[in-house]
């Protein structure tokens, strides 16, 4: 019973067919629907086209991770609500309706200055996003949503110093401000600029990881 069909069509309830939002090309990458689930207009990143291959646990792992990123955030006006798990691998998350953020034509300031509040909380809480883009902002009316927690990292207290959790929050950082000088042709002082370029080891763990990925799909890729 606890299937997609059965979390979306409610007894007694107007049915809506799921609308695909997203469809997912690359590796490992979810179809997105909207669909009504009990009554409420909610999002499903669905995997299942995975079920019965060599990388469905990879795709229930994705799915418990972004869940329990969730999960945290819970109450969190810049997260969207968790619903929960259907089937193991479908991640069910309250719909926010607005725009992208990169479809914004003249964002506000408050959009900026809220996504960056945002990204600092997050920090603040000891988690990163990982995958700041346009696309992965939502701006509903003067709300501001981080979507796509996939990547997300979280660790304990006593590990927020090391060197590889300082550049995953000054790679958010630099994505934040990145897209705040895409949208607005704006561009950072040099102070801010230098802080935010990338150390050298950084390049050189981002173009082995790159090969890394490049090989793993070449092997599993569809
Ligand atoms: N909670 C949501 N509310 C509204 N739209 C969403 C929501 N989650 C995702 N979307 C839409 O679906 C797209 C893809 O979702 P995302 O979580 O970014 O998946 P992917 O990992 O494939 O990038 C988003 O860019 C956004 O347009
Ligand atoms: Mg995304």
């Amino acid at each position: 019973m606890n299937t997609l069909a059965h979390a979306t069509g409610m007894p007694g309830r107007p049915f809506e067919a799921p609308v695909l939002l997203k469809e997912g090309t690359r590796l490992l990458e979810p179809d997105v629907y909207r669909a009504l689930i009990r009554g409420q207009l909610a999002v499903i990143k669905d995997y299942s086209r995975y079920r019965r291959t060599p990388l469905a646990p990879l795709a229930r792992l994705l799915v418990r991770r972004e869940a329990r990123a969730l999960g945290r955030l819970r109450g969190w006006a810049h997260a969207p609500m968790l619903l929960g798990i259907v089937g193991g691998l479908s991640l069910a998350m309250e719909f926010v309706p607005g725009e992208p953020l990169g479809a914004q034509r003249r964002p506000s300031e408050e959009t900026f200055r809220q996504l960056r509040g945002a990204v600092a909380h997050l920090h603040a809480n000891g988690i990163t996003h990982n995958d700041l883009h346009p696309a992965n902002v939502m701006v509903n009316g003067d709300r501001v949503v981080l979507l796509d927690f996939a990547s997300a990292l979280r660790v304990p207290r006593w590990m927020r110093h090391a060197p590889v959790l300082r550049e995953l929050r000054r790679s958010d950082l630099a994505n934040a401000i990145k897209i705040e000088r895409r949208l607005t042709g704006r561009t950072p002082g040099q102070f801010v600029s230098q802080v935010l370029a990338d150390p050298r080891w950084v390049t050189a763990v981002r173009d082995g990881w790159k090969r890394f990925y490049r090989g793993f799909k070449a092997t599993f890729g569809h």
